[in-house]
């Protein structure tokens, strides 16, 4: 059996919607995958990571395939798996969570379909260990996701408002997710969690309304960004420059250290504006206005 997966790559967190919400982005990876009847699992990998990702099983798709497998108690045949790559690694767009659903999807497929979307959502959660970037990633469009102590994830996707555009400015540097949530603190004080609370409920409404001039005071953020800023150097400049060019307002993207921005139509003059900035501070940065992706993950 062999088939094909497209997989979005995602903006997590938009602010403060820490570890919930999340955004697919028009910007995929591409497998193919094929069961293979002898010999060692292979993965040929071409594009962003080609010089830096395992080939064997310890590749991270492979190991949620295989761990899909298990859960499902069946033993995974040995792979042939072709990747090409479009998200670049450890920079706050996804990457890791398209291995993860794309090996947990290509599992379920080659045991002919046994896991139901639920059930895809919360094994990809458990292995990524939150929702924020493998939900989008499956369903496409805004998720808004929530584990439950049981490891059951729930969640809603939605699609955003009309003419909103993801504006990403992508630095040449890298900073690894566990890095950036080793920097979070233990405890947060109890007026930060509330303020967050009413911040992500507001960019949620923001999005599916269009009401989207609240997002200059709703996208504000105290669980993460704060404690996160000093890893990315430049960070106020790139936020500043955005806003000065007119984006609605601007978020790392998941753990960083890309940092995205909102719009309704100056894309591409946000986009640059972000990527100067970053010169300014040594930083090479590819700027990109990105359209949302609306389907998720698909097989071809
Ligand atoms: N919500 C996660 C974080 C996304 O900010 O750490 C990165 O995987």
């Amino acid at each position: 059996m062999s088939f094909g997966l497209k997989l979005p790559g995602s903006t997590s967190n938009l602010g403060p919607g820490f570890d919930v919400l999340g955004l697919a982005l028009g910007i995929h990876n591409h497998v193919t995958v094929e069961a293979a009847t002898s010999g060692p699992t292979r993965v040929t990998i071409e594009g962003e990571g080609e010089d830096q990702l395992p080939t064997d099983d310890s590749n991270l798709f492979v190991q949620a395939a295989t761990e899909t497998a298990s859960t499902l108690g069946q033993d995974l045949p040995p792979l042939r798996v072709q990747a090409r790559n479009e998200i670049p690694l450890a920079r706050g767009l996804g990457s890791s969570s398209t291995a993860i659903v794309g090996g947990v999807l290509a599992a379920n497929r080659l045991f002919d379909d046994p896991l139901d979307e639920a059930a895809i959502v919360s094994l990809a959660t458990r292995i990524e260990g939150h929702p924020d970037n493998v939900s989008p990633c499956i369903l496409g469009g805004l998720t808004i996701a929530s584990t439950a102590n049981t490891g059951e994830v729930t969640y809603v996707r939605a699609l955003p408002a009309d003419g909103l555009e993801a504006v990403v400015a992508v630095p040449d540097f890298e900073i690894r997710t566990e890095d950036a949530r080793n920097a979070l603190p233990d405890h947060v004080p109890h007026g930060d969690a509330v303020f967050n609370t009413g911040n992500a409920c507001l960019v949620t409404a923001a999005l599916l309304t269009g009401k989207v001039d609240i997002l200059a005071r709703a996208m504000e953020d105290r669980l993460h960004q704060p404690y996160r800023a000093d890893l990315i150097r430049g960070y106020d400049d790139v936020c500043r420059a955005a806003r000065d060019a007119g984006a609605l307002n601007v978020a790392i993207s998941g753990a960083g250290p890309t940092l995205f921005a909102l719009t309704t139509s100056n894309g591409t003059k946000v986009a640059h504006a972000m990527a100067n900035a970053w010169k300014k501070h040594d930083v090479t940065a590819t700027p990109r206005v990105l359209p949302i992706d609306t389907v998720g993950a698909v097989y071809e």
